[in-house]
């Protein structure tokens, strides 16, 4: 059974990249566990993560965050924040905070709202529809794009791309032992 796949770019000096295949919502928590595991020490020790979520209506990445937050130690509800536009959850070490900008039209929300400290602040943000605040949102360290698929109601392909030194550290940690491929009991492509 392929659960995921992984595939790292040749050339160090580019931007890294990952390709993962989620078989089922398993699959997906598996790489946000692994995903947790890569980021938690940066983050315990005061340093900052930005992650962009990108993929259609309905491709997973609310779920994703959902099982990212879980496997950071997040208890109770974990809502999508669709309407409130982020969602911040204080863990024991550092903030993890959840913004979806599917509904931000109005740069001037940016300043008011704050999310120009937010951002600046260290911790976890993780971005679904990033394009909806384009220009205003930092680098992101790691983008993940979820891709439905055409013929499995459960399967996705999911690119990942790492740029800076956090973000390849994190994507590095995530292809080394214990690899999600491994832990998923499956094989590669
Ligand atoms: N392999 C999979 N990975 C993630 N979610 C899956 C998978 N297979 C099925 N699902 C289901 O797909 C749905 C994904 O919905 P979710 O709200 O996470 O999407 P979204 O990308 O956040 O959408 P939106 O753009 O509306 O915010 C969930 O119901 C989830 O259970
Ligand atoms: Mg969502």
């Amino acid at each position: 059974m392929t659960h995921v796949t992984i595939l790292a770019s040749p050339n160090p000096k580019d931007a890294q990249h990952a390709r993962f295949v989620w078989r089922d919502e398993q699959g997906c928590a598996r790489t946000a566990g692994a995903l947790a595991q890569a980021l938690s020490l940066g983050l315990h020790q005061g340093g900052s993560a930005v992650i962009e979520l990108r993929g259609t209506l309905g491709a997973g990445k609310t779920t994703f965050t959902r099982h990212l937050l879980r496997a950071l130690g997040v208890e109770g509800r974990i809502k999508s924040p669709s309407y409130a536009v982020v969602e911040s959850y204080e863990l024991p070490g550092f903030t993890a905070q959840h913004f979806d900008f599917y509904r931000f039209n109005d740069p001037q929300e940016w300043e008011d709202a704050g999310f120009r400290d937010l951002f600046a602040a260290p911790g976890l943000k993780i971005v679904e529809w990033p394009e909806k605040a384009a220009g205003l949102l930092p680098a992101p360290d790691l983008y993940i794009d979820i891709d439905m698929s055409a013929t499995s109601d459960t399967e996705r392909t999911v690119q990942m791309a790492a740029r800076g030194e956090t973000g390849r550290a994190a994507l590095t940690a995530m292809q080394a032992s214990p690899s999600p491929a491994e832990t998923g009991g499956s094989s590669h492509d």
